[in-house]
Formats: C-alpha cells, sequence, structure tokens
C-alpha cells in the first residue's frame, strides 16, 4: 500500500507512512506548513503552519485503529451529523470518519502550499474531500450525486474542527453573538441570541443554523486567535465536552477537555443539503491563527 501510494504520489514535502495501529497516513511538511492526513475518514489529523503552534487538538486517548472514529483533528461527519434519523445501530456522525478513503491526488503550489484530495463513495453519493496545507487549511467536501441516480438525496456534513487552546476557562468565541441555537445539552427548543461572545464554564454543545459567519476564537494564554472561515455552510455547531461527559468517552481523557473546543463547520438539521441527480455541493472551511 506505501509503497503503490509513494510511487505513484510522491512529490517534495510529501511522504506516507503506516502507523503502529496499521493506518496509512500522508504526512506534509513544506517550508510553510506541516500536516498528517489519514486514509481512515479523509482526516485531518494535525496542522501546523510554520512559527506557530499546533492548531488541530488531538487526543493522547485517540485509538487509531481502522473502522474507528479518530478523537481530534478534523472528522469529516458524513451523510448524517449525530445519531441517524431512523437507525439507532448506525454510527454516530455517518460512516464517513470509519472507511479507508483513496488517495485521489497531490500537488505542490507555488506557494510552497500543499493540495491533497481523497475520495470515496457513500450511500449513491460520490464523495472528494481536498486539503490544501499552507499558511491556512482549507478544507474542501465536495459531495456529488450521479446523474444516473433514481431520485433527489438530501445529506448532512460536517468538518468536525477540534482546535487546541491553553485553558478553556480563558478563551471566547465571536461571530455567533446574534445567532439563536439549538441547545443540545439543555433539550431541543432553540434558545434566544445571546448578544455576547461564547464562553465557556459547563458542557456545551450547540448547534448555530442559518450562519455563514466567521468564527475567531481568542486565546489570551497562547497569544493567538484561530479564524474558522467557511463557505456553502449554512450550521455551525459548538462543542466542549466538560467534565462528566469527557469521563463517559473511552477515547478522550478526564482532562483533556481543558485544552480543546470544537468548531464545526456544518449543514445540519433544516440547513441539510438535496441534491438532485447530476447535482454537486462543496462546503469549505479555513482555519488559520493569527497574533492576538
Ligand atoms: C459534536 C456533537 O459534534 O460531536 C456532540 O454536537 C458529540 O453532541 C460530539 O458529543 C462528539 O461526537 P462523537 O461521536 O465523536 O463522540
Amino acid at each position: 500500500m506505501i509503497n503503490s501510494l509513494q510511487e505513484k504520489f510522491s512529490i517534495p514535502g510529501l511522504r506516507f507512512e503506516t502507523t503502529e495501529g496499521g493506518l496509512v497516513k500522508a504526512v506534509i511538511d513544506t517550508p510553510i506548513a506541516k500536516a498528517e492526513i489519514y486514509l481512515l475518514g479523509a482526516h485531518v489529523a494535525a496542522y501546523q503552519p510554520a512559527g506557530s503552534k499546533p492548531i488541530l487538538w488531538m487526543s493522547a486517548k485517540s485509538l487509531f485503529e481502522e473502522s474507528k472514529p479518530i478523537r481530534g483533528g478534523v472528522p469529516i461527519c458524513f451523510p448524517w451529523f449525530g445519531a441517524h434519523a431512523t437507525d439507532p445501530k448506525a454510527p454516530a456522525h455517518g460512516s464517513a470518519r470509519t472507511r479507508i478513503w483513496d488517495f485521489l491526488s497531490a500537488v505542490l503550489n507555488p506557494d510552497n502550499s500543499m493540495t491533497v484530495s481523497m475520495g470515496t463513495a457513500i450511500d449513491g453519493f460520490s464523495v472528494v474531500f481536498t486539503a490544501t496545507v499552507g499558511e491556512k487549511l482549507k478544507m474542501e467536501l465536495t459531495v456529488s450525486l450521479p446523474e444516473d441516480a433514481s431520485e433527489s438525496k438530501s445529506f448532512e456534513a460536517a468538518l468536525h474542527t477540534y482546535l487546541s487552546v491553553s485553558d478553556i476557562h480563558t478563551v471566547s468565541i465571536e461571530g455567533l453573538e446574534s445567532n439563536d441555537y439549538i441547545d443540545k445539552v439543555g433539550g431541543t427548543t432553540p434558545k434566544t441570541a445571546e448578544g455576547k461572545a461564547i464562553r465557556f464554564s459547563a458542557e456545551l454543545d450547540r448547534v448555530y443554523q442559518n450562519t455563514a459567519a466567521t468564527c475567531i476564537l481568542r486565546d489570551p494564554g497562547f497569544n493567538r486567535s484561530i479564524v474558522v472561515e467557511k463557505q456553502n455552510s449554512l450550521s455551525t455547531v459548538v462543542w466542549n465536552p466538560w467534565i462528566a461527559k469527557s469521563a463517559r468517552m473511552p477515547d478522550f481523557g478526564d482532562d483533556e477537555w481543558k485544552e480543546m473546543l470544537c468548531i464545526e463547520s456544518a449543514n445540519v438539521g433544516g440547513c441539510a443539503i438535496t441534491l438532485s441527480p447530476g447535482q454537486t455541493h462543496t462546503m469549505i472551511a479555513m482555519v488559520s491563527a493569527t497574533a492576538l
């Protein structure tokens, strides 16, 4: 596997490795950024622009086993988000993150950023994930319904981005102040916009709908802001499991909730996407860091 990938796609700044658990990852190391992307789930597990601390968070307890989700980085949730609508046995957040994707292409761009793409077919959709690793991490999820599909089909999707923070108690997120939200911790009734930046003092699990806003995560401890921009995404999910939920998750360290949070660029629930046969949809999320 590694040898054929190496032969087919090897370019300066890209190599393939097999992990102890037998997973294959693309390791990108260019003068402007580093990243690791697993074929399991087309999962960006690490991203670090030159001169910057790592931007993505990864659990020390993540399993890195075939057919199991990776806890951290950017899981791709597709074609459903959360629990399946009708099948309680179906895996949470869809099957995209636990399958092996095909590596499709790798290009070193003139600015020394690298663009790689991976693809798969799920539930009648053809799906391509493209990541450009540079001063920003640009992630594109392109979903197509073939011309010969018998009818329109809907899907949900999320680029479930785990971000590394110095201390959850001191960070804030700007961009969603004026949006009502669904509070998954407190039931299903939408809650009214708070009119202020998000801060964390308990488990927080919110779905903001009908928002294309850029989110800015201010982190005084790391003296940086992480900026999450997006296109063709109208849902934003913000999550931190806090103490009790962390303890319940076997692949998540009991104290790790202090050092992470998720800002997920998504299209879920009422913002799910419906494609007619022959149609394509691309959702884009871009993550970058600036000094505070
Ligand atoms: C978030 C959800 O997107 O993902 C949370 O809003 C969920 O409710 C979290 O707990 C993690 O999900 P999972 O399936 O990776 O444990």
